[in-house]
């Protein structure tokens, strides 16, 4: 199973990827994720991302793919993936559909999470995530027990650089115009397309995200 997770920003598409993987197993594959990494380690990728992402503009699509491409190199071809936050353009779904075909792949499933802007807007200036174990909590939906740290792990919480209100603008912009379009690219794509309200608790989603997916309804 190959399962891309669209929609925009604060939708909640890692917090439904992490637990359909926590609990069916499987690749998680966040290239915001891998992106922050980067960042961090102060890589060449890192160093060339960070500018866009400060400013909640898109990676260039040359450089995801290359990251993607790498990290498939190592991924069993019989592990099922989640690919959260990827593809973000039309030129990147249809290079992933390439680097899939080289392994004899294909995307199986597209999930799109849906939310109205006022609700992205409050779970992005909520969220607070964990900088040693990645938890990730919200202020006004999950708060953590104790402010400013993690109840896993007791780690800091921080917020997002890019989870500030002109950034988070941006990038709902950067999502209409460059990412939703791939909607209908995907519905005349050979996967399944589905739509998942993830206006609805955290569980509730779950549920119908692998209702949507033909798996297991416990969660
Ligand atoms: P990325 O990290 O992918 O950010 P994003 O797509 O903007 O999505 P988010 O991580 O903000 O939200 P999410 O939908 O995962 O929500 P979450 O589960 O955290 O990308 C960051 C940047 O990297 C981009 O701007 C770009 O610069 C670059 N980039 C990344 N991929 C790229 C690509 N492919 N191409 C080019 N550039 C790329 O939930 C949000 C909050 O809501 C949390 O606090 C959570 O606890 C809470 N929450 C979740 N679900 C619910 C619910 N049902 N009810 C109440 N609260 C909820």
């Amino acid at each position: 199973m190959v399962v891309i997770l669209l929609g925009p920003p604060g939708v909640g598409k890692g917090t439904q990827a992490v637990r359909l993987i926590d609990s069916v197993g499987g690749e998680h594959i966040s290239t915001g994720d891998l992106l922050r990494e980067a960042c961090r380690d102060g890589t060449d990728l890192g160093l060339e991302a960070q500018g866009f992402m400060d400013k909640g503009e898109l990676v260039p699509d040359l450089l995801i793919l290359d990251l993607i491409r790498d990290h498939l190199s190592t991924t069993d071809s019989e592990t099922s993936i989640v690919f959260d936050g990827f593809p973000r353009t039309i030129a990147q779904a249809e290079g992933l559909d390439g680097v899939l075909l080289d392994v004899a792949r294909g995307v199986s499933e597209v999930v799109v999470f849906e939310a109205p802007e006022d609700e992205l807007i409050k779970r992005l200036s909520g969220r607070r995530s964990c900088t040693d174990c990645g938890a990730v909590f919200n202020l006004h939906f999950d708060p953590p027990t104790s402010e400013g740290e993690c109840g896993r792990c007791s780690g800091p919480l921080v917020q997002r650089s890019d989870d500030q209100p002109d950034t988070v603008k941006n990038r709902l912009r950067v999502y209409e115009s460059q990412t939703a379009p791939l909607i209908k690219h995907y519905s005349s794509h050979p996967a399944s397309l589905k739509h998942v309200s993830a206006v609805q608790p955290v569980n509730d989603v779950q549920l119908a995200f692998r209702a949507a997916l033909g798996i297991g309804l416990t969660v």
